[in-house]
């Protein structure tokens, strides 16, 4: 409903000038610490899938904060869970990918052979700024074998084109915000 909708987004936060200056931090913390608003959080995330759950084999998060949304959104959806970390924590054999990032430079891994050729892979986060992290998840994920299924987003940063610098992919995000 209306009031659940207004109810979880009373619980993101927004903190100016963190990490860096000018940078408008969102804070999805509250909404995971709060038990109604992380099920209001869910059942939107379900309803606002960007395929039909049975087009989805596997759900993928990128760290940390897709850590949070990811597993819990699969554990809903009954789908397991790949999870796509910064470079150098996973043990070989992996894969790469280097991406800037709004405030820096960064690489992400996944394990090798997490995936299965074809694998129809949902991949979620808990927000979209320039879509560098996502495109360096889907480059990864398809170079693993994955079938990229869709993206699916809390938050989109609004007019910095995110979801357009995806390419053609099915897409959702609950929210779109400065
Ligand atoms: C944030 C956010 C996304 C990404 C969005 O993560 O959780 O993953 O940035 O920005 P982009 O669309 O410009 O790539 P960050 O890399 O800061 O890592 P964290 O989750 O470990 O805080
Ligand atoms: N806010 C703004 N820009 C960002 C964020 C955020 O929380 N994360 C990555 N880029």
């Amino acid at each position: 409903s209306a009031d659940d909708f207004e109810y979880l987004v009373s619980k993101i936060r927004t903190i100016p000038d963190f990490p860096a200056k000018g940078i408008l931090f969102r804070d999805f913390m509250p909404v995971f610490a709060d038990a109604k608003a992380f099920s209001i959080l869910m059942h939107a995330m379900e309803a606002a899938l960007p395929v039909p759950v049975d087009q989805i084999d596997v759900v993928a998060g990128l760290e940390a904060r897709g850590f949070l949304f990811g597993p819990a959104l699969a554990a809903h959806l009954g789908k397991g869970f790949v999870a796509v970390r910064k470079a150098g924590k996973l043990p070989p054999p992996t894969k790469k990918e280097s991406y800037s990032l709004e405030y820096g430079e960064a690489a992400i891994e996944v394990e090798s052979n997490i995936i299965t050729e074809g694998q129809r892979v949902l991949i979620v986060d808990d927000l979209i700024a320039t879509g560098g992290s996502a495109r360096a998840a889907r480059n990864l994920l398809q170079a693993c074998g994955a079938t990229i299924a869709g993206f699916s987003f809390v938050m989109e940063l609004d007019g910095l084109d995110g979801i357009e610098r995806l390419g053609d992919y099915p897409t959702s995000s609950l929210l779109r915000m400065p």
